[in-house]
């Protein structure tokens, strides 16, 4: 398996415990630079994962987000064009934008309102490739990942379920957008999102279509239960974000279910086990510390 990245995130703890059975060649890279034709020269399928992905920071670097998300994967199912890979591309629910009651990837282009820079620039990629696979023949499949919870190596915390575990373990208060309290959002098991790339590779799906993957919508309100069930609750603080949206966002995940496909994460292990890594992260970072002394470091990350 050939992976590229330019570690523009430097999350090199990513490539920390890859499975042993694989075997693996690590490329340092920019997709927009890379000979990538040459990379994915003898690749069946090529996952395309690279990104800008922080949605609200994308407000502030439109031009980058822009450059990476659109011509980086136009670039990306260039090469696979030209090797006769096939693409699968990993979009997110987040194209929605809500105001439906419940939306699925039938529904009409003009049902599709991107919240953020980020969002617009995953379904500019999207129409692209479609464009591709018209003019060009490239054989692709489209992802729309809901918001990935549970723990891996590389987990970030700008997204809603990591960041409330993170701040509660922290005693921080659990900072909300305003409107965000019950409104329904998309939110992926990380195991999910892995079988869901496994399953549909398996299959071969690469006639242009488009998936929802994502394991469950719920609210805030929901997801800060399940965390004050094992942690100390901290309290609430609304906060406004210039990419919150008044709508509800309810996505169904039918399409894949009905292919076969079985979701097998669950709201309530994710936050467990986020909150037990966090946790155990937290005593043995400080273990050697004593009362306030360990507090403090371990909040100051010192
Ligand atoms: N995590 C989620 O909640 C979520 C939800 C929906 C969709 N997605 C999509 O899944 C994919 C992976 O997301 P993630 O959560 O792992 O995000 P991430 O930010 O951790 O990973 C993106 C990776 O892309 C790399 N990258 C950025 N620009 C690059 C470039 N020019 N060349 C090469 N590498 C580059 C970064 O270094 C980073 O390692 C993204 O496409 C994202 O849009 C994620």
């Amino acid at each position: 398996m050939v992976m590229i990245d330019n570690l523009a995130t430097q999350r090199y703890c990513s490539l920390f415990d890859l499975p042993p059975s694989g075997n693996y060649r690590f490329i340092e890279e920019d997709i927009l630079t890379a000979d990538m034709a040459h990379i994915c020269d003898g690749s069946d399928i090529v996952i395309h994962l690279a990104a800008v992905t922080d949605a609200e920071a994308s407000l502030t670097k439109k031009d980058e987000v822009e450059r990476v998300n659109v011509l980086g994967t136009e670039k990306v199912a260039r090469a696979c064009i030209q090797t006769g890979a096939a693409l699968l591309f990993v979009s997110t629910t987040s194209v929605y934008g809500g105001g439906l009651a419940e939306i699925d990837e039938s529904c009409d282009e003009s049902d599709l309102r991107p919240q953020s820079p980020y969002a617009a620039s995953k379904l500019r990629a999207e129409l692209r490739l479609r464009e591709m696979a018209q003019s060009e023949g490239l054989r692709h499949l489209t992802c729309r990942f809901g918001t990935i919870f549970g723990t891996s190596p590389g987990m970030r915390f700008h997204t809603a379920i990591n960041k409330f575990c993170w701040q509660a373990v922290n005693e921080l208060p659990i900072t909300v957008w305003r409107t965000a309290l019950d409104q329904q959002r998309p939110y992926l098991d990380l195991g999910d999102a892995v079988a869901a790339i496994a399953f549909l590779m398996n299959r071969s799906l690469f006639a242009g279509e488009v998936f929802n993957v994502l394991t469950l919508n719920t609210s805030v309100r929901d997801v800060l239960e399940k965390i004050s069930a094992h942690a100390a609750t901290s309290s609430i603080q609304f906060i406004d974000s210039p990419i919150m949206n008044l709508y509800s966002s309810h996505v169904a995940n039918r399409k894949l279910i009905n292919l076969g496909f079985e979701y097998k994460g669950t709201l309530q292990e994710g936050v467990v086990q986020t909150l037990h890594l966090l946790r155990m992260l937290a005593s043995s970072a400080m273990s050697g510390m004593k009362g306030r002394t360990r507090e403090m470091a371990w909040r100051h990350g010192q």
